[in-house]
């Protein structure tokens, strides 16, 4: 009890301090992306600006809202007071990951690090939109422990900016390779964790509930 409320809280520490920063970053220091478009290279469509970057505020402003909506409805306080707002804020949260998936499917063609990154990205979009349907008939079925499982493997991927950032700046600056491969191996190694770490704590929550 007292350890899953210690991930509760650190869980909605790194998502506020992440949704602040996402939104700042975006929205108001570098709103034309210059930074993150100055690394692309040898893109084979050409990028219609205007468009990637009014894209690109829906699809941070909706995963902004993912994370929020996921982070509360992860509350048991909230969930204990009010069924209806619980329900409420769930099909937020699924009309948000929607139009993030469907953003995402415009920019990934357009995806630093060329095809195999937009491989990555189409790979992401089909896996969330399976996990965060999957959580949603659970539900509807009234299986109420696999509805927070799979919903915990689907609010996982609400953390794919920040892991593919983290690992490309350690792989870019921490072993010199180049950008764009160091951002594929950012995706791809997210991926990887995102499909991970959830498992991990599923089953620890699950050890935890025999013991107790
Ligand atoms: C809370 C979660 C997320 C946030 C805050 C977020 C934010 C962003 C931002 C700011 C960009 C512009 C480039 C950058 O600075 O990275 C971006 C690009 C992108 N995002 Fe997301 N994103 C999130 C989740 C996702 C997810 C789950 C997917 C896929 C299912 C996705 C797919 C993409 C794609 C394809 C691009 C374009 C990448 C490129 O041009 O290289 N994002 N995202």
């Amino acid at each position: 009890m007292k350890n899953r409320k210690s991930l509760y809280r650190l869980l909605a520490c790194v998502s506020l301090v992440f949704i602040l920063y996402a939104l700042v970053k975006n929205y108001w220091i570098d709103p034309g992306a210059a930074g993150f478009l100055s690394r692309k290279t040898g893109l084979k469509r050409e990028l219609n600006l205007p468009v990637w970057l009014n894209v690109m505020y829906v699809h941070v402003g909706f995963a902004c809202l993912a994370m929020a909506s996921g982070l509360i409805n992860f509350s048991n306080r909230i969930f204990e007071k009010s069924r209806r707002f619980h329900r409420f804020n769930g099909y937020v949260y699924l009309v948000s990951v929607l139009l993030v998936v469907l953003t995402s499917g415009y920019m990934a063609p357009y995806a630093t690090g060329g095809k195999i990154s937009s491989m990555g990205f189409n790979a992401l979009n089909l896996i969330w939109l399976f996990v965060t349907t999957t959580a949603f008939i659970q539900i509807k079925r009234k299986r109420i422990d696999r509805h927070r499982n799979w919903m915990i493997r689907s609010y996982a991927f609400c953390f794919t900016n920040l892991l593919i950032h983290l690992i490309t700046s350690l792989v870019h600056h921490g072993f010199g390779m180049v950008y764009a491969t160091s951002y594929t191996i950012g995706l791809y190694g997210s991926i990887a964790l995102l499909i991970i770490i959830p498992e991990i704590i599923i089953r620890t929550k699950r050890k935890e509930w025999v013991i107790e």
